[in-house]
């Protein structure tokens, strides 16, 4: 059973989706902890659940590594196999990102290689394309710049504002998230080293 630990700064909403994928007896891992760098809506889904939680608020630390050894540290307790980034809006050290690759993932709301970045959304709007997506990506110590484990497209609809695109992007996100943990639980995906940045 590959233990997964997640990582959260919002709702949860994709958190939400692999905790009730996760809770059929026949998915192959597990969610064994949820951390947060902010007190996160998200941990409500986790409490739901009976999942541990942990917190480790980014302002309350003088610096990103500093920040990041605390969460090395609350990670290591649970030993998780994976650890999935859903929605962490804060770039992890590179001492977190190596102690952890390429078994460490990320979600992102848009298709990669295009709009990287805290904003995929918005930039992707802002642009003009007709079409963005969603991807699931190996964490490196670049910006959203990992090797790409699965994506698709979301198409830009007129009207649509970041709100409106980004609620269509996430049911696409969470699907592909809960294929690429259960391919990797399963032994059907071998994740990708990334290259050294
Ligand atoms: C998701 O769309 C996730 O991909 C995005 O934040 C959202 C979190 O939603 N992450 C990034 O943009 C990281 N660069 P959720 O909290 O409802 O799951």
């Amino acid at each position: 059973m590959l233990r997964v630990a997640v990582l959260i700064s919002g709702t949860g909403s994709n958190l939400r989706a692999l905790l009730e994928a996760a809770a059929d007896p026949g998915f192959p891992a597990r969610v064994v902890v949820v951390g947060a760098d902010r007190q996160a809506d998200g941990f409500a889904h986790a409490e739901a659940f009976g999942i541990p939680t942990f917190l480790v608020p980014f302002r309350e630390f003088e610096t990103r590594e500093e920040w990041g050894r605390e969460l090395q540290a609350q990670l290591e307790v649970w030993s998780p196999d994976l650890v999935v980034l859903s929605g962490l809006m804060r770039l992890l050290p590179a001492s977190v990102v190596d102690a952890w690759a390429p078994h460490l993932i990320n979600t992102h709301p848009a298709y990669l290689p295009e709009f990287p970045g805290a904003h995929g959304v918005r930039d992707a709007l802002a642009a003009g394309v007709a079409e963005t997506g969603a991807s699931v990506i190996v964490v490196d110590n670049g910006v959203d710049s990992g090797p790409i484990l699965a994506q698709q497209r979301v198409p830009v609809l007129p009207g649509d504002t970041e709100h409106t695109l980004h609620e269509r992007i996430k049911p696409v996100e969470r699907r592909l998230l809960i294929e690429v943990v259960r391919a990797i639980a399963a032994g059907d995906l071998a994740l990708p080293a990334p290259e050294p940045h």
